[in-house]
């Protein structure tokens, strides 16, 4: 993606009216599995949904219910990448849209490139998946090469891997470090929340 080759044209998504509508877990996993095949990228969009989840509840100190919105928007935010790659986020949007979804979670997977979408996040849901989607993505890879994937992984070897260009070199660290600039939490901290909650996803 090249910058604001995506922009979307607009800074508000779905209708107010909407608001507390969500997509049940069954029909969130149908429209990811029936619109994403590539597993590798299934997974990808599982961990974020999951790490979105347990920051909601464990550091925003969030209902069970609220938490689920962050989950849906971590999981569906790259839903339309494989199918429709040159027009990333647009169709995700105008479905949820259709379905009559809830606009923060609209909004949310919006704002989850502001350079590439031309949206800024604005909640911290918005400004989290920001945060999450990158990390997520360059810790994985990371566990990839190590024999024992998460375990004994620290906080050190990823900063080390961020500063090496050559590793997951697709992902922006300009982009991470904009995302961290934006939220009172240290990149160490992400790091190691991410490190931890996102291990067990399969
Ligand atoms: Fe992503």
């Amino acid at each position: 993606m090249s910058e604001l080759s995506h922009n979307l044209g607009r800074s508000t998504f779905g209708n107010p009216v909407n608001s507390g509508n969500v997509l049940s877990e069954q029909e969130a996993l149908e429209l990811l599995n029936s619109w994403v095949e590539n597993e590798r990228l299934r997974l990808h969009m599982k961990q974020v949904g999951a790490v979105m989840k347990a920051w909601a509840l464990e550091r925003e100190a969030l209902s069970e219910e609220e938490a689920y919105k962050w989950w849906l928007a971590g999981l569906l935010h790259d839903a339309d990448w494989e199918k429709y790659p040159n027009d990333h986020c647009r169709i995700i949007i105008e479905e949820l849209e259709n379905r009559n979804i809830d606009p923060a979670i609209i909004h949310c997977i919006a704002s989850h490139g502001p350079s590439y979408f031309g949206v800024e996040p604005q909640s911290s849901m918005d400004k989290m998946i920001y945060v999450f989607d990158e990390l997520s993505g360059f810790i994985h890879a990371a566990a990839l090469i190590r024999p024992l994937r998460y375990d004994g992984m620290d906080i050190k070897s990823i900063q080390k891997k961020l500063k090496t260009p050559s590793f997951a070199a697709q992902v922006s660290r300009d982009d991470i470090q904009d995302a961290i600039s934006r939220i009172p939490t240290e990149l160490d901290e992400i790091i190691d929340f991410v490190i931890q909650h996102q291990r067990e996803v399969s």
